[in-house]
């Protein structure tokens, strides 16, 4: 286990597990669909590469990078969108892969943001949710695992850019940040 986590939340065993359940789901949904899934960066970026390989579909992929958070534990709440896909989503069912949902400004604004683009149909996977820090209403359609009000890492998810190699999602030591 890497020196700055306190604890392992979700092993490689149980992420792949997670992975394959809403990969199932996806496939059963979208099955007949032409639709776009679209990777929020960076840390989406080992979560979708898994779940992808797992939907037995004809899809294509993208990206958008969007910030909120500086280098602090806490989202900034005003989000901006610093790369946008590369293809047009009007008339296009619309899948965002995301590591996790935390206050919920994020997906609200990028959601908003593709409806006024004229997508068809948006929804939202995310690996993990943390409910009880919702500051905007916001539900995501798919969701791997609840998790409770800690800071995580791993898998994607980093914190001031570190962390995210970790082939598991730990608890970050709360001494790294505060
Ligand atoms: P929201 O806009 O507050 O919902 O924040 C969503 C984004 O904040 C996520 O896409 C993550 O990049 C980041 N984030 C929120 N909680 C955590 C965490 O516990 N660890 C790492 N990143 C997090
Ligand atoms: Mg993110």
């Amino acid at each position: 286990m890497h020196k700055d986590v306190e604890s392992v939340l979700l092993s490689e065993k149980q992420l792949e597990k997670i992975v394959n359940s809403l990969a199932k789901k996806i496939e059963k949904d979208y099955n007949g669909k032409e639709f776009i899934m679209v990777g929020l960066l960076k840390g989406s970026v080992a979560f979708m590469a898994d779940l992808m390989k797992k939907i037995d579909l004809d899809f294509s992929i993208d990206f958008m990078v969007a910030s909120s958070y500086g280098s602090g534990t806490e989202s900034s709440g005003k989000i901006k969108i610093i790369s946008d896909l590369t293809q047009p989503v009007e008339g296009k069912d619309v899948l965002i892969v995301e590591d996790i949902v935390d206050s919920g400004n994020t997906l609200n604004f990028i959601c908003n943001y593709l409806v006024t683009k004229g997508a068809k149909d948006v929804r939202v996977v995310t690996l993990c949710d943390k409910p009880a820090r919702r500051k905007v209403p916001f539900t995501p359609d798919y969701v791997g695992t609840e998790i409770p009000d800690e800071f995580i890492v791993g898998y994607g998810l980093d914190y001031d850019e570190k962390y995210r190699n970790l082939p598991y999602i730990g608890i970050l030591k709360r001494s790294v940040y505060e």
